[in-house]
């Protein structure tokens, strides 16, 4: 007689997405890439290139094009399986557009205008384009096409996964009748299901070279593979006080041990912070430092980058594959959208 297995619960299925808008930075890296990878090891791993989100902004086709390769290429130098984890371009799921219409017709303008990116450009008197309106949206349509049972993203995009929760809970209320999810959060299977945000603890925002959050937008960031010349020269602009030297310096608020700490070992870290403190060891010094870590860490990274982007036809078989599979897990949920709202059924992938 067999014995009774005991049940376990499905693995977890993790989301993210990332803008193809330039070379991913340290901030990147640490506050998404690198907790996206390591869930996609416990649970099932869906990643994402989100084109459509980096149309609110580029104007240059070729650009779009090849960072998007770009970001597939980081993501695979980064430990991506693309057997074990699905990777693909957000533009080749047409169902998350179909889905992005049916969550808008349930969001009420109240919510948009609470979103941080839409007051920032209305406070600062910047034209507000349809595409930054419906941001969250599309973002929202993203998440829950695919049953997601958590989001790793950095704190910036906590507001974004609170407003998906937000719209499939209109969704259900308003076509089901509940919210079809428990006191304790689970969920029944019918309509769409609440995500979860994961954000990184330690090193949540990452500081730039100007101790600010690390953005393109402040340009302030360090690219994970810059050459190694470039990567110096940014590294060298750190900007620091004026200290001289032998003066003791308080490691505390200083930018470069900040940084370090995200690639040293403690006791490297610790071995900083006293040579900080005693003085004699210079700001250039712990640069140096941070340098010679972080080329530890993204060193063997930056070739398999390199080889990744030297052949697209491989890439792009990637992408074909994973949006395919991608596919085929947005086809149910479409249909049960479909059927929820009163719309008529379509064959899969139709
Ligand atoms: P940027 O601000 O440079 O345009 P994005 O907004 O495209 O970066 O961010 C992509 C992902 O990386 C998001 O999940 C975001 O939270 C995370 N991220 C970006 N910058 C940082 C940072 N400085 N610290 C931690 N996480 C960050
Ligand atoms: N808005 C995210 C960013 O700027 C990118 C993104 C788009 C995303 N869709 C997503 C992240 C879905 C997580 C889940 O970084």
């Amino acid at each position: 007689m067999s014995e009774p297995q005991a049940t376990r619960p499905p693995p977890l299925r993790s989301l993210s997405g990332i803008k193809p808008t330039g070379m991913p930075h340290w901030g990147n890296y640490f506050g998404m890439i690198q907790p996206a990878l390591r869930l996609a090891e416990e649970g099932t791993g869906l990643y994402f290139i989100a084109d459509y989100h980096a149309l609110t902004t580029v104007r240059d086709a070729q650009r779009l094009r090849d960072d998007s390769y770009g970001i597939a290429a980081t993501l695979l130098a980064c430990g991506l399986d693309p057997k074990s984890t699905t990777l693909w371009r957000q533009s080749d799921v047409p169902e998350v557009q179909e889905l992005t219409w049916i969550l808008s017709c349930v969001t009420g303008f109240g919510l948009i205008e609470r979103a941080h990116a839409f007051k920032d450009a209305r406070a600062n008197g910047r034209d507000v384009g349809f595409g930054l309106v419906a941001y969250p949206v599309l973002m929202a349509a993203d998440i829950l096409m695919f049953d997601s049972d958590v989001v790793p993203v950095g704190k910036d995009q906590v507001q974004h996964l609170e407003f998906a929760r937000d719209m499939a809970g209109y969704f259900n209320v308003q076509f089901l009748g509940s919210s079809c999810h428990d006191s304790e959060g689970a969920w029944d299977g019918r309509g769409l299901k609440f995500p979860k945000p994961v954000v990184q603890k330690a090193g949540a925002v990452v500081p730039g070279l100007d101790g600010r959050k690390m953005s393109k937008s402040y340009d302030n960031h360090i690219p994970m593979f810059a050459s190694k010349k470039d990567l110096k020269k940014r590294v060298m602009a750190i900007v620091t006080d004026s200290l001289a030297l032998e003066e003791p310096k308080d490691p505390v608020g200083c930018t470069v041990y900040e940084l370090y700490q995200l690639f040293a070992s403690e006791a490297q870290v610790a071995e900083m912070a006293a040579k900080l403190r005693a003085g004699g060891y210079g700001y250039g010094h712990a640069k140096l430092d941070l340098l010679a870590a972080a080329e530890d860490t993204f060193g063997v990274l930056r070739s398999r980058y390199d080889a990744w982007m030297a052949d697209r036809d491989a890439l792009e078989a990637v992408l074909q594959e994973g949006a395919l599979r991608a596919r085929s897990i947005a086809a149910p949920v479409m249909a049960r959208v479909r059927e929820a709202v009163g719309l008529p059924a379509r064959p899969m992938g139709g």
